[in-house]
């Protein structure tokens, strides 16, 4: 019982604290703000064994937690237990152990049911046979509910921003840094990524026992929501060839990588699909550049794409994952960004023309960078020490300063959330797509090397551009939302200095396209010209002129 409530002290004393760090924070304008800084590396190789020490297991409801925990409980010390229910009725307990050998010890000891068309498999993923002569103990297993490590509260399941409270702030910084706070990917959600990732590890241990299963993208890159989709992909546990071992493994020779990848995701897809549970719609998409088997994991209730290599997508994410924690500012920027954008449909979870997050993500990044708030990729390659050298597989140089705490910043931006929001949008909004490619590398646009609507230089593989896939329709349709964003919140901020954030997430609404023409129209009786809708919404040179009059008039 003592270690119940302590553990319970313990949770709230640390959500008060992070309140308070917060506010600190937000307060301090960031000059410690990498004191913290957790090593990528660090942060990866601890959530992986916290998922070895894991088993995920199926319930019949919530009253099943106590019964379970003791049931476990002679295998080894629990060290924490989450209950979490999907959609419909099934209920999962995710139950951590203290040690690896309990795991294998209930494994062990667990079964399968007898099935001649079904070859067994161990994995992480179980459920709890209900015990008949336990029937009657039912009430004291209601009144022992609470007795063991248990940790509720968290959803896997992404909430309604309509009813997370944004309306009751004032402040937009304020709605910005709760909406962070309620959409992240939370703890639970991190540990079923990587046991999500431990299963097909564990399935390939027996034949490849030198690959590992990482996640990479927004499930690890900092940017991951809750319910985003898991991004998997099997890599060499090997980082680097011992080059003085005399012994080395006989290989297959390989005449055709790209073939052999293709092949390789066809069998992963069958294996997942005969095999593995809770794996299903398995499709293999092995024409796209990067080929994947897409699936669903159904006891975590998330959509997988796993890959055979993709090494240069595993730094990028630690790339990422080093600007996520380098200002307090960041995260909340994105996510309002994303969440903006997903909201008027200018992203889609099905690939396509459209703008993606990881563009977005990196339009707000390279934003930043003219802010100074975050340097450049260039200062981070430049300070790169020995350990921090990487050159892939595909020969891609991957080398950058890991620990971003040893770079000398001063960032003098001391912009606030608020601010740094409608900053965003202006700066797009008078962009000039047309002429110019956005580099991370340098901090600074360059000129476009080729033809495309949006060019993102992809910051690890510069000869591509990461938003390849984006239409002009869907850039300027991107480009009126900004700018309609952009007006929505400055007219708010100047005329009631206060803003709801979710007023953005409307879009650009046709009917308040006449009254924006007719306030303006109103406004510049003394113009010598008539303000048509064109006028605010086409030409980069006339928004600008607009925000001025705008700006003048009120
Ligand atoms: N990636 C890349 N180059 C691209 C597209 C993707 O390097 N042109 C890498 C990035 O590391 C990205 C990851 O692949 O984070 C996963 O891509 P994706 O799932 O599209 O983006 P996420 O960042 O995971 O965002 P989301 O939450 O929308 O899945
Ligand atoms: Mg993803």
């Amino acid at each position: 019982m003592n270690k119940t409530y302590s553990l319970r002290r313990l949770c709230n004393l640390h959500e008060h604290l992070i309140k308070q760090h917060r506010v600190i924070r937000y307060k301090s304008n960031t000059s410690n703000e990498l004191n913290s800084f957790v090593l990528y590396d660090k942060f990866i190789c601890e959530r992986r064994s916290q998922s070895k020490c894991s088993v995920l297991v199926q319930v019949s409801s919530e009253n099943s937690c106590s019964d379970l925990h003791s049931y476990c409980s002679k295998f080894g010390s629990i060290k924490n237990i989450f209950h979490y229910q999907l959609a419909g009725s099934n209920h999962f307990v995710l139950t951590e152990f203290e040690d690896q050998s309990s795991v294998n010890s209930l494994l062990d000891q667990s079964t399968h049911i007898k099935d001649s068309n079904v070859i067994a498999v161990r994995s992480p993923f179980l459920w709890f046979r209900s015990n008949a002569s336990k029937k009657n103990s039912k009430l004291s297993v209601i009144d022992n509910k609470f007795n063991f490590p248990f940790q509720a509260n968290q959803t896997m399941i992404e909430p309604n921003i309509k009813d997370i409270g944004l309306n009751k702030l004032d402040s937009l910084s304020n709605q910005m840094l709760l909406l962070l706070k309620c959409t992240q990917l939370n703890d639970i959600g991190t540990r079923l990524r990587f046991l999500t990732a431990m299963q097909i590890e564990n399935a390939l241990k027996g034949i490849f026992p030198l690959s590992k299963v990482l996640p990479f993208g927004s499930s690890v890159n900092s940017f991951g929501k809750i319910g985003s989709d898991i991004d998997l992909v099997i890599m060499d546990s090997q980082t680097t060839e011992n080059e003085t071992s005399r012994l080395i493994y006989h290989g297959k020779c390989v005449s055709n990588s790209r073939t052999q990848t293709q092949r390789n995701i066809e069998i992963l897809g069958d294996l997942l699909q005969l095999f593995l549970p809770g794996c299903s719609r398995v499709k293999r998409i092995s024409q796209a550049r990067v080929p994947i088997v897409k699936y669903s994991q159904d006891f975590i209730g998330v959509e997988c794409d796993l890959a055979v290599s993709n090494e240069t997508a595993v730094n990028m994410s630690e790339l990422l994952y080093i600007f996520g924690n380098f200002d307090y500012r960041v995260r909340p920027l994105v996510f309002t960004v994303k969440m903006w954008a997903k909201e008027i449909n200018l992203t889609n979870d099905t690939p396509g023309r459209w703008i993606t997050n990881f563009s977005l993500t990196l339009l707000v990044l390279f934003y930043l960078q003219q802010e100074k708030i975050i340097p450049d990729i260039q200062t981070l390659v430049k300070q790169a020490r020995n350990n921090d050298v990487r050159i892939t597989n595909e020969g891609i140089n991957c080398t950058f300063l890991r620990d971003a705490s040893k770079l000398h910043r001063v960032v003098e931006n001391k912009k606030t959330l608020d601010q740094l929001l409608l900053g965003f949008f202006e700066y797009f909004a008078s962009f000039d797509f047309n002429t110019n490619a956005i580099s991370l590398n340098f901090g600074k646009t360059i000129n476009k090397p080729e033809y495309s609507a949006l060019y993102i230089v992809n910051p690890l593989e510069v000869h591509f551009n990461v938003s390849k896939n984006i239409s002009s329709e869907e850039v300027e349709r991107f480009r009126i939302e900004l700018r309609n964003a952009a007006w929505t919140i400055d007219s708010s901020l100047m005329n009631t200095n206060s803003f709801n954030l979710l007023d953005l997430f409307k879009g650009f609404d046709v009917n308040k396209k006449s009254q924006i023409v007719f306030d303006i129209q109103h406004q510049i009786k003394n113009s010598n010209r008539l303000v048509t809708v064109k006028d605010l919404f086409d030409d980069d040179s006339q928004t600008q002129e607009d925000t001025r009059l705008n700006k003048q008039l009120k």
